[in-house]
C-alpha cells in the first residue's frame, strides 16, 4: 500500500437518489485524524427530514428494481466491484486517516469486492419451495424483497460491512440505505461516488452519514423501511429492537460485540497458536467484535505461550498507520481512548499481573494521536470488568486452566458468543470443545479473524440475532410468502 496518497479526494457529503448532497440543515461533523488530531474532513451530518427523503427515493424506485432480471440487477454490482478492485489504495488511505487502520494490514476493500462479486451473480439462487402433501393441494412459497432496507455499520471495518449489507439487499432486488458510522465516513462516502459511476438507478442505493442518535434513531423507527441490518454494540442493537418495535416491528439482523476466548491446550503448536491469538487481537489494535480477547492456556505450557506471545506483540510496531511497517495504530478516536485506558486501569487495580504495556504511549512522541500501547494482563480475576466488557482496543486476558471441564465452564460464563478459538493437535478433543463452546463460530487451530466468506456468521446469546455470510445472507433481505392452490 502507497504510504501517501495525495490524489485522494475526499468526498463527504450524502448521496441520496442518485446525488451528492449537503444535509438539509447545512449541519456538519468534524472527523479528526486519530493520528494526528488534526482535521480531516468536515462530513455533512444526515437529518431526520434526509432519512425521510432517502427513504422516499428508495421507496420510489425499488419496484422497477426488482422488476429487473438477476443478470440485469448484478451487471451494477459487478461494475462496483471492479471499480472497487481500481481504488483499493484510496480505500486504504481514507481507513487509515479517519480511524487508524494501518495500511499494512488493510484487508478489508478485498473482502468486500470479493462479497459485490458474489451477489453479482447471486440472484439467481432466489428459489422458493413447493409442496404436495396435501392432498388436493399445491403449495409453494415466494421469496420476494422487503422493499426499502438499510444497512448501519460501525467504523471498525467499514467497507466489509457496507458491503456484507448493501450488496445481498441490492442483490435481492430491494433499494438500500447505508448510514456510516460518525467515527469512519470517508469510506463510505466514496464508495457512494463508486455506486455514481456504476450508475444504479437513482434512489435505489443512498449513503448517508451522522451520529446514531438523529439518523441512525431515525432509520430505526421509520416506518417505511422493512428490515434493517445493524453491526456494533450490543447496546446500540438493544437501542434499535426498540426503536423497530414501537414502529413498523422491521425485520432485524444484528451482530454486535463479543469477548472471544482462545483455549491453547498442552498439545497444541505453541508458536502457531501464539502467532494466530496475538494477531487476533492486534489487529486492527483489538477493535474487532470477534477479537480474541480472552485466551485461557493449559497449566503445563503456560510460561511458554505467555513468553512467545509477549515477544510476538512486543515486537509490533507501533506508530503512524500510514507507515508500512506499523502493525498497532492508534484508537479510532478520543471516546475510544478514554474507554480503553479506563479498562486498563480497572485491569490495574484488580490486582491483575501486568504482562506487557505497562507504561501509557508518550502521546508527544507520537503526534499526539490516540496511541494505546499493546498491553497484556495475566492472572485476572474472572469477574473483573475488564475480563468480563467488551474493551475494543489492544488488550488481552491470558489466564490459566487445569482441566478441560474447567477452560469450557469459563470460556462460557458471559453473555457474548461471537466466536471461540480452540488450539490442541487432539482432533477428538477439538470437536468435543466446539461442540460445549456457545459461540455462532468456533476456530480449531486458527482465531479471530479467521473466517470463511460462504459460512453462517453471526451470535449467540446477547451478541446478536441472525447470520450473515453469503448465501446467509439474503435471507434477511426477502420475505416469504405462501401460496396455496385447490386442484
Ligand atoms: P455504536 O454501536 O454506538 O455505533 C455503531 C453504529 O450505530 C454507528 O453507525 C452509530 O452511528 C449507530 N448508532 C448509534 N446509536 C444508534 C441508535 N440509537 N440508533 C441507531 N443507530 C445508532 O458503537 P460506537 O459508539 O461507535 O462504539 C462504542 C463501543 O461499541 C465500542 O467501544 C465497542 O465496544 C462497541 N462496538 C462494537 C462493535 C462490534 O463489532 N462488536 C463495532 C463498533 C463498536
Ligand atoms: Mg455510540
Amino acid at each position: 500500500m502507497a504510504a501517501q496518497r495525495e490524489n485522494t479526494k475526499i468526498e463527504s457529503r450524502l448521496f441520496i437518489n442518485g446525488k451528492f448532497v449537503e444535509s438539509s440543515d447545512k449541519k456538519t461533523f468534524r472527523l479528526l485524524s486519530p493520528s494526528t488530531r488534526e482535521v480531516v474532513a468536515e462530513v455533512s451530518e444526515a437529518s431526520t427530514q434526509d432519512v425521510n427523503t432517502a427513504v422516499a427515493a428508495a421507496k420510489a424506485a425499488q419496484p422497477s428494481w426488482a422488476a429487473l432480471s438477476p443478470p440485469e440487477r448484478g451487471a451494477y454490482l459487478r461494475k462496483f466491484a471492479t471499480l472497487m478492485r481500481e481504488h483499493m489504495q484510496d480505500l486504504a488511505y481514507l481507513e487509515a486517516i479517519s480511524m487508524g487502520r494501518p495500511v499494512r494490514d488493510y484487508i478489508d476493500g478485498f473482502v468486500g469486492a470479493r462479497l459485490w462479486e458474489w451477489f453479482s451473480e447471486a440472484g439467481w439462487a432466489i428459489h422458493g419451495s413447493t409442496s404436495l402433501n396435501s392432498p388436493g393441494m399445491v403449495g409453494m412459497t415466494l421469496l420476494q424483497p422487503y422493499g426499502v432496507a438499510a444497512g448501519i455499520i460501525p467504523w471498525n471495518a467499514p467497507v466489509i460491512f457496507f458491503s456484507s449489507k448493501a450488496a445481498p439487499a441490492l442483490a435481492c432486488g430491494n433499494a438500500v440505505i447505508i448510514k456510516s458510522s460518525e467515527k469512519a465516513p470517508l469510506t463510505s462516502a466514496f464508495l457512494a461516488t463508486l455506486a455514481e459511476k456504476a450508475g444504479f438507478p437513482p434512489g435505489i442505493f443512498n449513503i448517508i452519514h451522522g451520529h446514531g442518535t438523529t439518523s441512525g434513531a431515525a432509520l430505526a423507527s421509520h416506518m417505511d423501511i422493512r428490515t434493517l441490518s445493524f453491526t456494533g454494540s450490543t447496546a446500540t442493537g438493544r437501542s434499535i429492537s426498540i426503536a423497530a418495535a414501537k414502529s413498523n416491528l422491521k425485520n432485524l439482523h444484528l451482530e454486535l460485540g463479543g469477548k472471544s476466548p482462545a483455549v491453547v491446550f498442552d498439545d497444541a503448536d505453541l508458536e502457531s497458536a501464539a502467532s494466530d491469538t496475538q494477531f487476533g487481537i492486534g489487529w486492527n489494535a483489538g477493535q474487532i467484535c470477534m477479537a480474541n480477547s480472552r485466551i485461557y492456556v493449559q497449566d503445563t505450557v503456560a510460561d511458554k505461550f505467555i513468553n512467545i506471545f509477549k515477544e510476538k506483540w512486543g515486537n509490533v510496531k507501533i506508530g503512524n498507520p500510514l507507515d508500512n511497517e506499523v502493525g498497532l495504530g492508534p484508537v479510532a478516536d478520543s471516546l475510544q481512548f478514554e474507554k480503553v485506558n479506563k479498562y486498563i486501569e480497572l485491569g490495574k487495580s484488580s490486582g491483575a499481573k501486568v504482562i506487557l504495556g505497562d507504561k501509557p504511549v508518550q502521546r508527544s512522541q507520537l503526534n499526539d494521536g490516540y496511541y494505546i500501547p499493546a498491553t497484556i494482563f495475566g492472572e485476572i480475576p474472572e469477574d473483573s470488568k475488564t475480563m468480563k466488557e467488551e474493551v475494543f482496543g489492544p488488550v488481552v486476558c491470558i489466564n490459566i486452566f487445569k482441566t478441560e471441564e474447567e477452560v469450557i465452564q469459563k470460556a462460557n460464563d458471559t453473555e457474548y458468543g461471537l466466536y471461540a478459538a480452540i488450539f490442541t493437535t487432539n482432533h477428538s478433543r477439538a470437536l468435543r470443545v466446539a461442540k460445549a463452546i456457545q459461540a455462532g463460530t468456533v476456530g480449531i487451530n486458527c482465531s479471530a479473524p479467521t473466517n470463511l466468506p460462504d459460512l453462517p456468521f453471526g451470535g449467540y446469546k446477547s451478541s446478536g440475532i441472525g447470520r450473515e455470510g453469503m448465501i446467509h445472507s439474503m435471507r434477511n433481505y426477502l420475505e416469504e410468502k405462501s401460496i396455496m392452490t385447490k386442484l
